[in-house]
């Protein structure tokens, strides 16, 4: 059995459609249930329904073998996986936005004041540029902080865009494009080598003939992290 950590929310509709159109049509999860473990014997799985910041985690740590996670996550933790695969859909852009009209900024401190669910995504982009920020770190509703003067810019994810018209934003610059990613774990994919090669190529095949997945090299994948190579099981 493979376990496999899907995450609630955006990705996990088109996430099962992509196990389905791969040959995993038993994945037909009630995900509208207040159920976080699905067994699925007939096509050798076990989904486990977890937060989006919580995947890398589960597969890091081999909780889980397998996990589908937006590319958002992984720069922002920098987890110990293997990522093979640019599963295509989910895109979005981390973006800085500000308040139409406020290009420039409007309080007088030397640093720009920052709200944010990236924090670190952020801390590197803004550093590499040599500009000063402070980071206030949020768990949601981001698009607030400027209208109520927490914050003179934030750092979000943008997919249509509708969130950020809706409160009078604009986007200033694109840090990087997220999409959605196959991750794994790294003892899984040499103890459970023959399920895990054959999930990815299957996927990837359904990926390729759909759209738009890349096979990620192999010096991006470990590239994933920058932290020594280590194996949880
Ligand atoms: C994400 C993101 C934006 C919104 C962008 O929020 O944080 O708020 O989606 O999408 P759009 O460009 O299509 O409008 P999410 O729905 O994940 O909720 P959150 O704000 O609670 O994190």
């Amino acid at each position: 059995m493979l376990t496999v950590a899907l995450c609630k929310g955006k990705l996990i509709e088109p996430t099962l459609e992509l196990f389905a159109r791969a040959g995993y049509a038993g994945a037909q999860l009630a995900t509208d249930s207040r159920r976080l473990v699905f067994s699925c014997p007939d096509i050798g799985m076990i989904f486990l329904i977890v937060r989006p910041t919580d995947v890398p985690t589960y597969v890091e740590y081999g909780a889980a073998d397998i996990g589908v996670v937006g590319k958002d996550v992984l720069l922002e933790q920098d987890s110990d996986v293997y990522e093979p695969l640019d599963l295509g859909f989910g895109v979005c852009r981390i973006a800085v936005a500000a308040l139409r009209g406020q290009r420039s900024r409007n309080r007088l401190s030397s640093k720009i004041r920052i709200a944010t669910k990236y924090p670190r995504i952020t801390e590197r982009y803004f550093n590499q540029r040599g500009v000063p920020v402070e980071i206030i770190k949020l768990y949601g509703s981001i698009e607030l902080a400027p209208i109520v003067g927490l914050a003179d810019r934030i750092v979000d994810l943008v997919e249509t865009g509708n969130t950020l018209k809706a409160h009078d934003l604009i986007e200033v610059e694109c840090i990087a494009t997220s999409t959605a990613r196959l991750i794994v774990n790294r003892a899984s994919l040499k103890l459970k080598h023959e399920a895990v090669t054959e999930l990815i190529k299957k996927l990837r095949d359904a990926a390729v003939s759909t759209g738009t997945s890349k096979k990620i090299s192999a010096r991006s994948s470990s590239g994933t992290s920058r932290k020594t190579k280590r194996t949880r099981r």
